[in-house]
């Protein structure tokens, strides 16, 4: 298994993030090859400031450590020092039909909430498409909602393979659990875009005053309750034992609780669930000249293998 994956620089990393995706890459570190990113490329349609790009690109890189991405296993790179990715892209999109990226929901998600339609970030697939081919990844672990980029990944690859011979391994989406949807503050999507985020290293105090303000229905204490469909809830069970979990769901059953509880809760579980990476990243950020050396070496570790498959690709289309 050829693992790949990235992650945009555009603020501090959330639940959404860790749960949805993170915590799989740590998971599936040990595969034949993992290839990890800091998508700076990408977020440089969102992140208009040069200081802050640069910031959340070493911070996601802290972060990433921190959770647990070992890069004597896994390469972490950032994923404009492979430029042989965007070389790669532009093959793509000689072949990408507009319709195609017409139809992508994120796209048009961003459009409405009134981002301006600049072309990189209708084109955003098309790059996306050429992180994964770049590496020949096989499995690609995301959240719901890149599973869609990596369907038109698989067509883009399918089309060029079938215009000029086998050259690109088609990848797979990888949703492994039920968190590729982790909820936000107000029930909706986690997402930064909607303002309803809890990120993973927030300053606990604050966290908690976050956490007491999370939306929640007004039915009466004595109701029971479905635990599985309440928000609160599912962002309890992330960060709770199993003990923990199963003593609250029972809770929700029986009835007679205050939403208030459950909240006080949650963000005790989340301290304790993130107290130690919290604490690693306290070391790591101390060190920083360690963590550009090893973006440096998983950059070098990164093109050695782009430039292989760009090699193949310009080959298989004449230009070389
Ligand atoms: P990004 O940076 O928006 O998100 C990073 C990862 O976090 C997941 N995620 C969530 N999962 C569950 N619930 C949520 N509320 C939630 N919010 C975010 C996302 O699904 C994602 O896996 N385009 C990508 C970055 C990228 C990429 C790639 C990914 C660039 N090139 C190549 C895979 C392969 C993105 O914007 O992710």
């Amino acid at each position: 298994m050829r693992v790949l994956s990235g992650i945009q620089p555009t603020g501090r990393f959330h639940w959404g993030n860790y749960f949805g995706a993170i915590r799989q890459y740590i998971d599936l570190q040990s595969a034949d090859a993992a290839y990890y990113f800091i998508a700076n490329l990408h977020a440089l349609t969102t992140v208009r400031d040069a200081a802050a790009l640069k910031q959340y690109t070493l911070d996601a890189a802290i972060d990433l450590l921190a959770l647990g991405l070992d890069p004597n296993q896994a390469v972490l790179f950032v994923q404009s020092d492979v430029p042989e990715v965007s070389e790669l892209m532009w093959l793509l999109l000689t072949g990408a039909p507009m319709g195609l990226l017409e139809r992508c929901v994120a796209y048009k998600e961003k459009k409405e909430k009134g981002l301006p339609a600049a072309a990189g970030l209708f084109t955003y697939p098309v790059l996306m498409a050429a992180d994964i081919l770049a590496y020949d990844a096989d499995t690609v672990p995301v959240g719901q909602d890149q599973i869609q980029h990596i369907e038109v990944c698989r067509d883009l690859a399918g089309s060029f393979n079938h215009l000029f011979g086998e050259t690109f391994v088609l990848p797979k989406g990888k949703v492994l659990d039920d968190s590729a949807k982790v909820p936000g503050t107000d029930g909706e999507k986690m997402s930064k875009s909607y303002n309803n985020t809890l990120e993973v290293f927030e300053d606990p105090k604050q966290q908690r005053k976050k956490i007491m303000r999370i939306t929640t229905d007004s039915r009466p204490m004595e109701e029971p309750k479905q635990p599985d469909t309440d928000p609160l809830y599912q962002l309890f069970s992330l960060v709770a034992t199993d003990a923990e979990r199963a003593e609250m769901a029972a809770l929700y059953l029986r009835g007679g609780f205050g939403y208030g509880e459950v909240k006080k809760a949650l963000a005790d579980a989340a301290e304790r669930f993130f107290g130690p990476a919290r604490a690693r990243r306290a070391d790591l950020a101390a060190d920083e000249p360690r963590i550009r050396e090893i973006l440096a070496d998983g950059a070098a570790r990164a093109r050695r293998q782009a430039s292989d498959v760009l090699r193949r690709a310009k080959a298989a289309c004449g230009l070389q």
